[in-house]
């Protein structure tokens, strides 16, 4: 018995990614629909996106999977190869972005919350990290005002979740991500934080 249950974790990397591109697209704009990304996402845009993990062999998708239907997923990929606005705030501290491992997106079906699979995606990019011979592993989060009129009530943040397995957050590495969100007619730019562990 897994952590998960009758949930099955399957860690991706080149090639094998692909076939679960469309799987990965069309949870990353059903989950981040919600607070707090209200990310108004389109599935093509989505597909030709994550496609690019699937050319880089050392990038890494976790799948979950019930049966054979992707109920969730995880990915990483080392920050060197990552976009330069991510990278940026790395150098700017004096820190060198190839020695870190960045985890990018966990999304899971509602209905599979709350049953370790969040935990299971990080110690699956995490082993995945240390394989490839990082000691560093990071993400970034966006940052909503407390005060947004859509922060739904009862939120619960995942920053309890995130400290207890080793991140702290560094608030003097900042990144500004632009989306479009929900109800809006332009991208706007939203403040994102980093959040880093060393073993
Ligand atoms: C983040 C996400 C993947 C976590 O998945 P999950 O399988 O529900 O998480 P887990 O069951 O492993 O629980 C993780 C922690 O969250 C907390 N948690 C679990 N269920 C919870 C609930 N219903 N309410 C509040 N906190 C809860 C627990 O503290 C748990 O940590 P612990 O067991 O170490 O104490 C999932 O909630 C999700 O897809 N959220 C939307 C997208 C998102 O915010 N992604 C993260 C940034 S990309």
């Amino acid at each position: 018995m897994t952590p998960a249950g009758a949930v099955r974790l399957e860690t991706l990397a080149g090639a094998a990614i692909m076939a679960v591109v469309p799987d990965l697209a069309r949870l990353r704009v059903a989950v981040f629909r919600d607070w707090p990304y209200l990310y108004d996402g389109d599935d093509a845009y989505e597909r030709r996106y994550l496609a690019k993990y699937a050319g880089m062999a050392d990038a890494t998708v976790v799948v979950a999977r019930d049966g054979e239907r992707v109920v969730g997923a995880s990915t990483a990929l080392p920050l060197a190869k990552a976009e330069a606005d991510m990278r940026a705030p790395f150098r700017a501290v004096g820190l060198d972005p190839r020695d870190w491992y960045y985890f990018g997106e966990s999304v899971l079906d509602a209905a599979y919350r709350g049953r370790g699979i969040g935990v299971a995606f990080f110690q699956a990019r995490e082993a995945r990290a240390a394989a490839l011979g990082y000691r560093r592993t990071t993400f970034c989060a966006v940052e909503r005002p407390d005060d947004h009129r859509l922060r739904p009530p009862g939120y619960v943040p995942l920053d309890a979740f995130w400290t207890k397995r080793g991140y702290v957050r560094r608030a003097d590495l900042r990144a500004r991500f632009s989306w479009r969100d929900i109800g809006e007619a332009a991208e706007t730019s939203h403040p994102m934080v980093f959040w880093t562990r060393q073993r």
